[in-house]
Protein backbone atom coordinates (compact mmCIF):
# COMPACT_ATOMS: atom_id res chain seq x y z
CA UNK A 1 0.00 0.00 0.00
CA UNK A 2 1.64 3.12 -1.16
CA UNK A 3 1.14 6.65 0.68
CA UNK A 4 1.52 9.37 -1.77
CA UNK A 5 0.25 12.99 -2.40
CA UNK A 6 -3.41 12.73 -4.28
CA UNK A 7 -3.41 13.78 -7.99
CA UNK A 8 -6.35 14.51 -10.02
CA UNK A 9 -7.08 11.13 -11.32
CA UNK A 10 -7.55 10.14 -7.69
CA UNK A 11 -10.50 12.33 -6.60
CA UNK A 12 -13.81 9.90 -8.22
CA UNK A 13 -11.71 6.98 -5.64
CA UNK A 14 -11.46 9.88 -3.08
CA UNK A 15 -15.23 10.72 -3.65
CA UNK A 16 -16.52 7.11 -3.89
CA UNK A 17 -14.81 6.40 -0.08
CA UNK A 18 -16.49 9.77 1.03
CA UNK A 19 -20.18 9.42 -0.26
CA UNK A 20 -19.84 5.65 1.29
CA UNK A 21 -18.84 7.52 4.50
CA UNK A 22 -21.79 10.11 4.48
CA UNK A 23 -24.39 7.46 3.20
CA UNK A 24 -23.73 4.69 6.45
CA UNK A 25 -22.43 6.92 9.12
CA UNK A 26 -22.24 9.68 11.71
CA UNK A 27 -18.38 10.27 10.91
CA UNK A 28 -19.55 12.98 8.45
CA UNK A 29 -22.11 15.97 9.47
CA UNK A 30 -23.38 15.82 5.84
CA UNK A 31 -26.70 13.94 4.88
CA UNK A 32 -26.44 13.83 1.13
CA UNK A 33 -23.57 12.61 -1.13
CA UNK A 34 -21.19 15.24 -2.57
CA UNK A 35 -20.72 15.79 -6.24
CA UNK A 36 -17.39 15.20 -8.50
CA UNK A 37 -17.91 18.30 -9.05
CA UNK A 38 -17.59 19.50 -5.11
CA UNK A 39 -14.43 16.88 -4.72
CA UNK A 40 -12.64 18.51 -7.72
CA UNK A 41 -13.47 22.06 -6.48
CA UNK A 42 -11.90 20.77 -2.65
CA UNK A 43 -9.46 19.60 -4.52
CA UNK A 44 -8.03 22.90 -6.21
CA UNK A 45 -8.53 24.47 -3.57
CA UNK A 46 -6.20 22.29 -0.98
CA UNK A 47 -4.09 22.14 -3.54
CA UNK A 48 -3.65 25.80 -4.42
CA UNK A 49 -3.16 26.71 -0.85
CA UNK A 50 -0.38 24.10 -0.62
CA UNK A 51 -2.37 21.82 2.17
CA UNK A 52 -1.69 18.04 1.42
CA UNK A 53 -4.41 15.50 0.27
CA UNK A 54 -2.84 11.76 0.58
CA UNK A 55 -4.00 8.56 -0.93
CA UNK A 56 -3.04 5.10 0.24
CA UNK A 57 -3.52 3.53 -3.41
CA UNK A 58 -3.29 -0.32 -4.02
CA UNK A 59 -0.87 -0.24 -7.02
CA UNK A 60 -1.34 -3.38 -8.08
CA UNK A 61 -4.42 -3.25 -10.40
CA UNK A 62 -3.26 -1.16 -13.75
CA UNK A 63 -5.78 1.64 -12.30
CA UNK A 64 -5.31 2.39 -8.59
CA UNK A 65 -7.66 1.84 -5.96
CA UNK A 66 -7.72 4.19 -3.51
CA UNK A 67 -8.15 2.62 -0.12
CA UNK A 68 -8.15 6.06 1.58
CA UNK A 69 -7.51 9.70 2.03
CA UNK A 70 -6.03 12.18 4.62
CA UNK A 71 -5.72 15.90 4.62
CA UNK A 72 -5.98 19.07 6.67
CA UNK A 73 -6.60 22.63 6.34
CA UNK A 74 -7.43 25.47 8.45
CA UNK A 75 -9.15 24.81 11.66
CA UNK A 76 -10.95 28.10 11.38
CA UNK A 77 -10.87 31.64 9.92
CA UNK A 78 -8.41 34.12 10.82
CA UNK A 79 -4.65 34.78 10.67
CA UNK A 80 -4.35 33.98 14.86
CA UNK A 81 -5.71 30.70 13.61
CA UNK A 82 -2.89 29.99 11.40
CA UNK A 83 -0.55 27.66 13.77
CA UNK A 84 -3.54 25.23 13.97
CA UNK A 85 -5.02 23.08 11.19
CA UNK A 86 -8.02 20.44 11.32
CA UNK A 87 -7.38 17.01 9.51
CA UNK A 88 -9.61 14.63 8.32
CA UNK A 89 -9.04 10.84 7.74
CA UNK A 90 -10.89 8.29 6.05
CA UNK A 91 -10.30 4.74 5.37
CA UNK A 92 -12.83 2.44 2.82
CA UNK A 93 -14.74 0.13 5.16
CA UNK A 94 -13.35 -2.67 3.24
CA UNK A 95 -9.50 -1.91 4.43
CA UNK A 96 -10.20 -1.11 8.11
CA UNK A 97 -8.33 -2.53 10.91
CA UNK A 98 -5.05 -2.86 8.35
CA UNK A 99 -2.84 -0.29 9.80
CA UNK A 100 -3.44 2.28 6.49
CA UNK A 101 -5.25 4.45 8.78
CA UNK A 102 -1.77 4.79 10.83
CA UNK A 103 0.09 5.53 8.00
CA UNK A 104 -2.53 8.29 6.28
CA UNK A 105 -2.13 10.29 9.57
CA UNK A 106 1.64 9.51 10.12
CA UNK A 107 2.34 11.09 6.68
CA UNK A 108 0.21 14.06 7.65
CA UNK A 109 2.73 15.21 10.19
CA UNK A 110 5.14 16.18 7.92
CA UNK A 111 3.41 17.81 5.97
CA UNK A 112 1.91 20.13 9.34
CA UNK A 113 5.84 20.58 10.09
CA UNK A 114 6.77 21.64 7.00
CA UNK A 115 3.64 24.39 6.74
CA UNK A 116 4.42 25.49 9.93
CA UNK A 117 1.64 24.25 11.80
CA UNK A 118 2.12 23.56 16.05
CA UNK A 119 -0.94 21.48 16.56
CA UNK A 120 -3.69 19.50 14.78
CA UNK A 121 -7.43 18.70 15.82
CA UNK A 122 -9.82 16.78 14.26
CA UNK A 123 -13.49 16.59 15.15
CA UNK A 124 -14.90 12.91 15.73
CA UNK A 125 -18.36 12.04 16.50
CA UNK A 126 -18.75 10.91 20.59
CA UNK A 127 -20.17 7.60 19.02
CA UNK A 128 -17.15 6.45 16.79
CA UNK A 129 -15.43 5.35 19.47
CA UNK A 130 -13.24 3.28 17.28
CA UNK A 131 -11.60 6.85 15.64
CA UNK A 132 -11.01 8.10 18.71
CA UNK A 133 -9.04 5.44 20.14
CA UNK A 134 -7.15 5.26 16.62
CA UNK A 135 -6.59 9.11 17.24
CA UNK A 136 -5.53 8.67 20.92
CA UNK A 137 -3.23 5.85 20.18
CA UNK A 138 -1.42 8.14 17.93
CA UNK A 139 -1.14 10.83 20.61
CA UNK A 140 -3.98 13.23 20.34
CA UNK A 141 -5.99 14.45 23.43
CA UNK A 142 -9.41 14.49 24.08
CA UNK A 143 -9.48 18.43 24.74
CA UNK A 144 -13.38 19.11 24.02
CA UNK A 145 -16.71 17.68 24.01
CA UNK A 146 -19.31 20.11 22.38
CA UNK A 147 -23.14 18.65 23.02
CA UNK A 148 -25.84 18.80 20.26
CA UNK A 149 -23.63 20.65 17.36
CA UNK A 150 -24.79 18.39 14.70
CA UNK A 151 -27.71 16.70 13.45
CA UNK A 152 -27.88 13.70 11.34
CA UNK A 153 -30.39 10.42 11.40
CA UNK A 154 -32.95 12.02 13.05
CA UNK A 155 -31.05 12.62 15.97
CA UNK A 156 -28.57 15.00 17.82
CA UNK A 157 -24.39 14.52 17.68
CA UNK A 158 -22.18 15.36 20.56
CA UNK A 159 -18.71 16.91 18.38
CA UNK A 160 -15.49 15.61 20.47
CA UNK A 161 -12.37 17.83 19.62
CA UNK A 162 -9.24 15.68 19.66
CA UNK A 163 -6.06 17.30 19.68
CA UNK A 164 -2.15 16.56 19.34
CA UNK A 165 1.13 19.08 19.48
CA UNK A 166 3.80 18.65 16.71
C1 LIG B 1 -10.92 5.71 11.87
C2 LIG B 1 -10.18 5.17 10.65
C3 LIG B 1 -9.64 6.31 9.82
C4 LIG B 1 -9.03 4.30 11.14
O1 LIG B 1 -8.34 3.78 10.04
P1 LIG B 1 -7.93 2.23 10.03
O2 LIG B 1 -7.10 1.99 8.81
O3 LIG B 1 -9.13 1.39 10.21
O4 LIG B 1 -7.06 2.19 11.36
P2 LIG B 1 -5.74 1.37 11.65
O5 LIG B 1 -5.87 -0.01 11.08
O6 LIG B 1 -4.54 2.15 11.29
O7 LIG B 1 -5.82 1.33 13.22
C5 LIG B 1 -6.68 0.38 13.79
C6 LIG B 1 -7.47 1.05 14.83
O8 LIG B 1 -8.60 1.65 14.26
C7 LIG B 1 -9.79 1.16 14.88
N1 LIG B 1 -10.77 0.78 13.89
C8 LIG B 1 -11.64 1.66 13.39
N2 LIG B 1 -12.49 1.04 12.55
C9 LIG B 1 -12.11 -0.25 12.48
C10 LIG B 1 -12.58 -1.39 11.75
N3 LIG B 1 -13.67 -1.33 10.97
N4 LIG B 1 -11.93 -2.56 11.89
C11 LIG B 1 -10.87 -2.64 12.70
N5 LIG B 1 -10.38 -1.59 13.41
C12 LIG B 1 -10.99 -0.42 13.30
C13 LIG B 1 -9.45 0.03 15.75
O9 LIG B 1 -10.04 0.36 16.99
C14 LIG B 1 -7.95 0.02 15.82
O10 LIG B 1 -7.54 0.42 17.07
P3 LIG B 1 -7.05 -0.65 18.13
O11 LIG B 1 -5.90 -1.36 17.48
O12 LIG B 1 -6.66 0.19 19.28
O13 LIG B 1 -8.21 -1.53 18.37
C15 LIG B 1 -11.11 4.28 9.78
O14 LIG B 1 -11.59 3.21 10.55
C16 LIG B 1 -12.27 5.02 9.14
O15 LIG B 1 -12.11 5.56 8.07
N6 LIG B 1 -13.44 5.03 9.79
C17 LIG B 1 -14.65 5.64 9.26
C18 LIG B 1 -14.51 7.13 9.05
C19 LIG B 1 -13.98 7.82 10.25
O16 LIG B 1 -14.40 7.57 11.37
N7 LIG B 1 -13.02 8.73 10.03
C20 LIG B 1 -12.41 9.49 11.09
C21 LIG B 1 -13.07 10.81 11.27
S1 LIG B 1 -11.82 12.10 11.16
Amino acid sequence: MLIRPASKSDVPGILAIYNDIIATSTAVYRDDPVTLEDRLAWFRSRTHTGYPILVAADESTSTANITGFSTFGDFRTGSGYRFTAEHTVHVQSAHRGRGIGTQLLLALLPHAQRLNKRTLIGGIDAENTASIRFHERLGFERVAHLRQVGFKFDRWLDLILLQRHL
